[in-house]
């Protein structure tokens, strides 16, 4: 099959792709989420926004689909119809969401996309249960899916390295901005393809699986999200700093607060110049948000953590231009990562 060139979103129309793959996995989902205990059940529709607390049905915004898109595409890409990928994705958006819910615990924020937080709006052990609830749904999704049960070991490796991702983000936030035991920028980028790649590759490949494709180029396919993933946290990491928190939903500068690791920060510190000298003094004190994000940016942070991004879009489209996908389908999938970059304009 043929290598496709990267083609721009507005040519492949990419809020229209993840609108048509919303459609075809949302009535699959809703039925999965329709096999939880009705209380743990309330508690997804709200994650999900198709509910109030109290169950009221309501249409609050949700994720941008990005994990099912993904899915349903790598299913095309394999050259099946869409609808393949179908078990893939709702197992994929279960488990980002289990994620989610656990992580704004671990991280203490309390909304997501402009609402409470499950655990604000139901109680720490409440959510924590949901959290496990669509963890075990995801699993047995997949595994009760034909063709399913062989890809689990996929969705098991990415749950290990979403773990393991999730540990070095919390341990990360006890290190020292400077000094030996700083983190580098390495030990972020490993983070960052943990806790938010490894999905995002996980989605791709075992939509492809799920579409007949051979390993090979599920491997390429993992391999692109992950890719894929790291720019994504990235891009969410300058949001969290300079992003407004009626667009974002999320409070701004709580990564700061938490003294998370993230990319602007690390990247504007290695430059070791005057202004990073500034900015550590300034983290060191660890008031006025505001004014260290200021740093940050006049340090070369922004520009550094936009450069990197766009270095793993770029990987992760070298990815897809090797593997042998149905040409229509990569080129959907090679639009995708210029619409999250959009997201920080
Ligand atoms: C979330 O990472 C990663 C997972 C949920 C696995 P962050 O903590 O950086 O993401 P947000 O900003 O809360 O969405
Ligand atoms: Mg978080
Ligand atoms: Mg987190």
């Amino acid at each position: 099959m043929t290598v496709v060139p990267s083609v721009g979103p507005a040519a492949v129309g990419v809020s229209e792709v993840l609108e048509r793959c919303r459609e075809l996995v949302q009535p699959a989902l809703v039925e999965a989420v329709g096999r939880l205990h009705p209380w743990v059940g309330e508690m997804a529709g709200y994650a999900f926004g198709w509910c109030e607390v109290g169950g009221a049905p309501v249409i609050a915004p949700g994720g941008k689909g990005l994990r099912q898109a993904l899915a349903v595409l790598g299913a095309e890409a394999a050259g099946a119809d869409g609808r393949e990928g179908v078990a893939a994705a709702v197992a994929v958006e279960l488990v980002h969401t289990f994620s989610l819910l656990h992580d704004d615990i671990m991280d203490g924020d309390e909304t997501r996309r402009g609402r409470p937080a499950v655990w604000k709006a139901y109680g720490t052990g409440p959510a924590v249960l949901a959290g496990d609830a669509l963890f075990a749904l995801a699993v047995e999704t997949l595994a009760a899916t034909p063709g399913g049960a062989g890809a689990l070991p996929r969705l098991s490796t990415a749950l290990v390295d979403l773990l393991h991702g999730q540990a070095d983000d919390l341990l990360f936030a006890a290190r020292p901005w400077t000094g030996p035991e700083r983190v580098r920028p390495e030990a972020y980028r490993a983070m960052a393809e943990g806790k938010t790649g490894a999905l995002l590759g996980c989605a791709a490949a075992l939509g492809a699986v799920l579409g007949g494709a051979p390993p090979a180029t599920a491997d390429a396919l993992d391999r692109a999200g992950r890719h894929l993933g790291i720019a994504f946290q990235i891009v969410d990491d300058v949001l969290g700093l300079w992003g407004d928190p009626a667009v974002t939903g999320k409070p701004v500068h709580a990564d700061l607060r938490e003294r998370k690791k993230t990319f602007p920060v690390l990247a504007a510190l290695d430059t070791a110049g005057p202004a990073a000298r500034h900015l550590a003094a300034r983290l060191a004190s660890d008031d006025a948000p505001a004014e260290t994000a200021a740093l940050v940016e006049a340090a070369g942070g922004r520009t550094a953590a936009l450069a990197e991004a766009r270095r793993h879009i770029t990987a992760a489209g070298a990815a897809l231009s090797g593997a042998p996908l149905r040409p229509a389908a990569a080129a959907r999938l090679q639009a995708l990562p210029d619409f999250l970059l959009d997201r920080t304009l």
